[in-house]
């Protein structure tokens, strides 16, 4: 009685993750609308609606999420507005100057393209200095100073990072007008 009482919930269950599969297809956006928060871009959150049938959906969402969390660095950079970058620049202008003179960091006129520790004089960390025939292209920058000490265990840039990729790109964009 009761594993016949279980078998069909769970038919009903695999029946019904089906349905809403088809439907998730066919519908597409307008499904998800019906009890999301509604706005564009949230996959990830849209995708809740469907969590009651984990096995079956998993497979449905994972190309939506990852499209989300890929981080395009040229798309990025095409976009960046160099005038926020100033804003943001100011996160670093305590140690870092463009005028071409050192101080807590070495300066960051022409960094952009330039070799990693070529600011001479300066007395970079070995971490840095071990990367000096690398140049600083803006996919390396980007990568930087999302988290500086993670992305180079042993640099001496005592800077927590630029979580949000906007703030990176712009900041860059900024750094990249300043020859
Ligand atoms: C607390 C001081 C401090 C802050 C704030 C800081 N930096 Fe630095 N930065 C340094 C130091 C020190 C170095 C040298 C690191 C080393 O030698 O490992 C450095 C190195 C760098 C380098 C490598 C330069 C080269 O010549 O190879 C770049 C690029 C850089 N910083 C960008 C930034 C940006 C952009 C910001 C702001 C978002 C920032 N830094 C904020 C101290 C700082």
């Amino acid at each position: 009685m009761f594993d016949t009482m279980t078998m069909t919930k769970a038919v009903g269950a695999v029946c019904g993750s089906l349905l809403v599969l088809m439907l998730a297809g066919w519908a597409g956006d307008s499904l998800y609308k019906v009890g999301g928060s509604g706005h564009g871009g949230g996959h990830g959150e849209e995708g809740e609606l469907t969590q009651a049938y984990t096995i079956e959906t998993g497979a449905e969402e994972a190309p939506a999420e990852g499209e989300g969390e890929t981080v395009d660095v040229a798309a990025l950079m095409a976009a960046a507005d160099p005038a926020a970058g100033e804003a943001v620049f100011k996160k670093c202008g305590s140690c870092h100057k463009l005028d071409g003179s050192d101080g807590v960091g070495p300066h960051l006129n022409g960094v952009v393209g330039r070799n990693h520790a070529a600011a001479a004089g300066f007395a970079y960390s070995e971490a840095m200095a071990a990367k000096a025939a690398e140049p600083w292209t803006p996919e390396a920058l980007f990568a930087f100073l999302e988290n500086p000490k993670k992305d180079m265990p042993g640099t001496k840039m005592a800077f927590a990072g630029l979580p949000k990729p906007e703030d990176r790109a712009n900041v860059i964009a900024y750094l990249a007008t300043k020859p």
